[in-house]
């Protein structure tokens, strides 16, 4: 099944393709404001597949799909047969027999790649402990429709380096831009992450006010990310001084902008001046998710559509093999 283009990382995409995502989003976006009934995805069927909990992920994709004329199914692996012992793998021939796209929240990016290796259809990473592609995705079209392209950005990220900070470092290199790193002492970025080709995208800080000067945008994560509870009281101390606050994004530049993936912990992370103040667009961004992943929903299943008019069909459903054995 080599052949099926999947979006397990960031990194799986061209600046090419984003660049044309972001504008199938812009679009998409326009068609939803205005009650415009846009149905290329009818009789489609995207299944999600939960191993860890969601609101946003869940929302913005069902509801998405739903919007492009095709239905989601949801599965959780405490209500199938996921927890019970049947191989990733076989999961993966069944499920892609039935559907035409999947989604995937799940523990290690290992088990999402071989569900990919054997899925007929595209796989899309709903967050796994390595990744969240897409919520990368939404909140660089969020920068965009606020502050125009991001190349040549700096990007400050404060605090733990995990999923989202991973996939922020293959951004900043495939969209070319900067990302300044602050993370505690033992906390830092795995050697590997990022700087790969030594392209000079990411400086890692000791000091987190260092690393949100003069940036563009300023943004950070939980300091516990789920699967990681049992750390929770040690990472509270560990964690106390990279909080976002005022004084922090007031070493950022004038415009800056502060996002989070969400859900937050305000007087943790971030200060609830921070997040409920004018630099905050975490509420766009959460829109965001449903009207960028609808665009990549379109774009995994149809292929390249016309940028201002409907999709045409003839190209429709090369992404996937639905052929007799
Ligand atoms: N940001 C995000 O992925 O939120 P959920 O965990 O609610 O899906
Ligand atoms: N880093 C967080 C993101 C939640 C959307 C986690 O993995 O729990």
């Amino acid at each position: 099944m080599d052949s099926v283009k999947h979006f397990l990382q960031f990194k799986d995409f061209s600046r090419a393709e984003f660049d044309y995502l972001f504008e199938r989003s812009r679009w998409i976006k326009t068609q939803f404001k205005a009650y415009r009934k846009y149905w290329p995805l009818c009789d489609r069927t995207l299944v999600m597949i939960f191993e860890k909990a969601s609101t946003r992920t869940r929302l913005s994709f069902e509801a998405g799909m739903q919007q492009l004329g095709g239905s989601a199914i949801y599965l959780n692996s405490r209500d199938s047969q996921l927890q019970r012992g049947e191989s990733v793998e076989d999961a993966a021939q069944v499920i892609s027999r039935m559907s035409d796209v999947v989604m995937i929240r799940t523990f290690e990016q290992a088990i999402i790649e071989r569900f990919a290796a054997h899925s007929r259809v595209p796989v899309i990473n709903g967050l796994t402990n390595e990744y969240h592609p897409c919520q990368i995705v939404a909140d660089i079209f969020t920068f965009i429709e606020h502050r125009g392209p991001i190349q040549g950005k700096t990007v400050a990220w404060i605090g733990d380096s995990n999923n989202v900070c991973n996939t922020w470092l293959q951004a900043a290199e495939v969209l070319d831009f900067k990302i300044q790193v602050s993370t505690p002492p033992g906390y830092e970025v795995e050697a590997g992450r990022a700087g790969l080709h030594g392209t000079g995208h990411f400086e890692q800080f000791s000091d987190p006010m260092d690393a949100a000067r003069q940036a563009d945008l300023v943004t950070t994560d939980v300091w516990t990310s789920m699967g990681f509870e049992a750390e929770n009281e040690e990472r509270r101390r560990d964690f106390a001084d990279w909080q976002v606050d005022s004084e922090m994004m007031r070493i950022a530049r004038p415009q800056a902008l502060f996002m989070h993936c969400l859900p937050v912990h305000r007087g943790e992370e971030v200060s609830a001046a921070v997040i409920d103040g004018p630099q905050s667009v975490v509420w766009d961004e959460a829109e965001n998710r449903m009207h960028t992943q609808k665009a990549l929903l379109e774009y995994l299943l149809l292929g390249r559509v016309e940028v201002a008019g409907p999709p045409s069909r003839s190209g429709s459903n090369s992404n996937s093999s639905k052929e007799m054995p």
